[in-house]
């Protein structure tokens, strides 16, 4: 039952692992076969209001913004509409130049956040078209913005967020394969899809079920004082939020760089004491990804790959594998792993797990 700990140590070891049933949950009715895209009937958009879109924002704060992120590559490739995530306490703040033709997204676990609930109105006053990606049902940003997409995670209580950010991606690709199959998205891409969502329940619990090999990695490198999370494009909005969990939960200082980034800069940071952890996904960016590992390992600096690539033998010092999805789906995929790898680190630390020091689970001052 939702407030109970139910043999679970732990509240976020128990929402980590409903992961596949929340993405289950989310996926309810959601998916046409038949036209093979989409079904979001909460969002009120009909195709006509779905082709007058130019472009979409999402705003959120913390990791709903880097799920947010995930959501705007995802609306990019799949739709080729321009798409970009802000943190929305920035939005907020800077006077922002309200675009009639643009679908703004409030993405919130809680539905209380007081930035996005701020934006929220910000946006509403100026005319904006806004929809809500929330959690919690009746909460003031679902109530303020009347329609969008309910995530179904169930409640959550541990502050780190898991279940709710996994859902929240899962659905901004939900609505980006509705905004693609108005537009240019094939039937046959629109499938590949559908099957890709449908079959994600089943990889996460796969996933899931490694968490002894993952825990192993986490045991091994936990007393680095702090690491680098490098992703590339897809999974740079992921390595982000693999920063984020480090972060909140172990108080390890971990630092989130896009991998072409690292030779402008950070790499000055690298040597045997500095851990990177590199998302690897197998697509077409895979030779790239190589390229940074050797140039981090030329300099002495650990590396843990997360990937379900088959890299050189010998190259990375620890290996969480992940299986295949559907390559725009990496991100949701990858998240996983770090999300454990987080955990178990913070757990060996002997950190208070579901109720890290000086933060709240929904940030409802400003
Ligand atoms: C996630 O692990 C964090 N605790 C935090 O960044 C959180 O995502 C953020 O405060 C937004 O909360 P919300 O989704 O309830 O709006």
């Amino acid at each position: 039952t939702d407030f109970q700990l139910d043999g679970y140590d732990n509240f976020m070891h128990k929402e980590m692992h409903e992961q596949p049933e929340a993405i289950r949950r989310a996926l309810l009715g959601r998916l046409d076969e038949r036209f093979s895209t989409a079904r979001l009937g909460g969002i009120n958009l009909d195709a006509r209001a779905l082709r007058a879109v130019r472009s979409v924002k999402f705003l959120g704060c913390g990791s709903a913004y880097y799920a947010g992120q995930i959501g705007a590559n995802l609306v990019e490739e799949l739709a080729r509409l321009p798409a970009d995530a802000e943190p929305a306490s920035e939005f907020r703040y800077r006077n922002p130049v309200i675009d009639g033709d643009t679908l703004y997204v409030a993405v919130s676990q809680s539905g209380e956040t007081a930035d996005t609930l701020a934006a929220v109105r910000e946006l509403q006053r100026k005319g904006g078209q806004v929809i809500g990606v929330v959690n919690v049902v009746g909460s003031a940003i679902a109530r303020e913005c009347g329609h969008g997409v309910l995530l179904h995670s169930g409640p959550e209580v541990s502050v780190a967020s898991t279940k709710a950010v996994t859902s929240m991606s899962f659905s901004f690709a939900l609505l980006a394969l509705l905004l693609g199959r108005v537009r240019d998205l094939s039937v046959a891409n629109g499938t590949r899809l559908v099957n890709g969502l449908a079959a994600l329940p089943e990889l996460l619990a796969e996933i899931l079920a490694t968490e002894d090999q993952i825990a192993k990695v986490a045991d091994r490198f936990h007393e680095a004082r702090g690491m680098f999370f490098i992703g590339r494009v897809r999974c740079w909005p992921a390595a982000r939020e693999g920063a984020q969990k480090l972060k909140e939960i172990s108080y390890v200082h971990a630092e989130a760089y896009q991998a072409s980034e690292l030779k402008h800069g950070p790499l000055a940071l690298i040597d045997e004491t500095m851990p990177s952890v590199v998302l690897v996904p197998d697509d077409e960016l895979l030779a790239k990804n190589v390229g940074t590992i050797e140039q981090i390992k030329a300099r002495g600096g650990p590396v843990i790959a997360v990937t379900n690539a088959d890299l050189p033998a010998g190259l990375v010092d620890a290996e969480i594998r992940v299986p295949h999805a559907t390559p725009e789906l990496d991100p949701i995929l990858l998240t996983i792993p770090l999300q454990l790898f987080a955990y178990h680190l913070a757990l060996r630390l002997g950190r208070d797990i579901d109720k890290p020091r000086n933060l709240a689970k929904s940030v409802t001052v400003e």
